[in-house]
């Protein structure tokens, strides 16, 4: 095989894996939308809809470090939890608040609140290597990575998310 026959089988390939995980994704969307998930709550298909929405619409705007199908995976969890269980919701770790957004929604839609735990300093300690579990790619992290700073993740939770259902706690956890 020729460098551009290996070239183009390449580019088929990607394209293949691109095709598959799209049609994956809005397969795993569809399944959410249409599914018990939010009986509990007396959450309509419609509304699903316009969660699904939200989560796309935070994903295009605030970086984060967790995929929409986390999102969604959190929010049928949420979504299930007997109505007359009390409790709330913690968020361990915000970075740009993303993940908060979404989960504040989640946490609006079910009367409970998000608890947000951040130093908004970043990561504490110098040089933590993470092997990761399939790649075994080292990669290696330093203090101050993942610096959300308080004003931004609020910024952006009163952008994208429902700011009312969220407690900010600042510091270490
Ligand atoms: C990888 S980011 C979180 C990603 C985020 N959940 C998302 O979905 O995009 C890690 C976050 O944890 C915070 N963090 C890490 N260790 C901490 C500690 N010991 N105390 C407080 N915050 C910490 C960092 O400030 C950073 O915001």
């Amino acid at each position: 095989m020729n460098i551009l026959e290996k070239v183009l089988l390449q580019i088929g390939v990607l394209k293949y894996t691109m095709g598959a995980n799209l049609l994956r994704r809005f397969q795993l969307i569809k399944d959410f939308i249409y599914s018990a998930v939010g009986n509990e709550y007396k959450i309509s298909v419609k509304e699903k809809k316009r969660l699904i929405s939200e989560f796309l619409k935070i994903q295009e705007n605030v970086k984060s470090m967790t995929p929409l199908g986390l999102w969604m995976e959190m929010a049928k969890e949420i979504l299930t939890i007997p109505e007359e269980m009390e409790g709330d919701i913690i968020e361990c770790g915000a970075y740009l608040g993303a993940s908060s957004c979404a989960l504040s929604i989640c946490a609006s839609l079910t009367a409970r609140k998000l608890y947000v735990r951040d130093s908004f300093e970043g990561l504490p300690d110098d040089e933590i290597t993470y092997t990761a579990p399939y790649t075994k790619t080292k990669i290696r992290y330093r203090k101050g990575d993942f610096c959300g700073k308080l004003d931004l993740v609020k910024q952006n939770i009163a952008q994208y998310g429902s700011i009312n259902s969220v407690v900010f706690i600042p510091g270490n956890f």
